[in-house]
C-alpha cells in the first residue's frame, strides 16, 4: 500500500519553545503510532516544517488539527504526495532543533521544496485544462 507524505511550513509563537515543541513531539509520537503515522518535526529559528506520513486519510486529518492548533500560524502546505516509502519508519514523530549549521540546509530543503510543489501544481494545472 502507498504511503502519503505531507510537508509543511508554519510560524511558531513565543511560547512554543524547543522544550514545548519537544512536549508536542512527544505527545505526538504516542497519537500518531496508534494512526500508522510518522514523521519529523523541524524547528529552526521561529520556524517549524513537519514531515507527516503514513495512510492518506489518517494524515489529512492530522494535518487538519495541526493547522487549526493555535500555538503555530501561518500552515502552509510545501509539499503532499504519494510515496512509495516512508523516510521516517523508526520514527513516530522525530524532534529536531536545527542549529547554525544546519540553518542553510533546512533554508535550502524549504526552497526545494516550494519549487518542487510549485512544479507540481504546474503539472496539475496544466492536466486540468
Ligand atoms: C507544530 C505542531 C505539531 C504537531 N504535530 C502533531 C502530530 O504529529 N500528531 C498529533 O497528534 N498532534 C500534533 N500536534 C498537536 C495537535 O495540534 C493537537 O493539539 C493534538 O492532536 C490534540 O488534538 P485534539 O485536542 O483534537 O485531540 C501538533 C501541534 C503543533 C503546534
Amino acid at each position: 500500500m502507498g504511503v502519503y507524505q505531507l510537508i509543511y511550513q508554519s510560524v511558531r509563537t513565543v511560547d512554543l519553545d524547543a522544550k514545548a515543541l519537544r512536549g508536542i513531539a512527544a505527545e505526538s509520537a504516542v497519537r500518531n503510532a496508534a494512526k500508522g503515522i510518522t514523521g519529523v518535526l523541524l524547528m529552526q529559528g521561529d520556524s517549524i516544517l513537519q514531515v507527516l506520513e503514513g495512510p492518506e486519510d489518517a494524515v489529512r486529518s492530522v494535518y487538519d488539527t495541526i493547522a487549526q492548533d493555535r500555538r503555530h500560524h501561518g500552515c502552509v502546505i510545501l509539499f503532499a504526495r504519494q510515496t512509495g516509502r516512508r523516510s521516517f519508519d523508526s520514527w513516530t514523530m522525530g524532534f529536531c532543533e536545527v542549529d547554525e549549521d544546519g540553518v542553510d540546509h533546512f533554508r535550502m530543503t524549504i526552497s526545494a521544496l516550494r519549487a518542487r510543489q510549485m512544479q507540481v501544481s504546474k503539472t496539475t494545472r496544466k492536466l486540468a485544462s
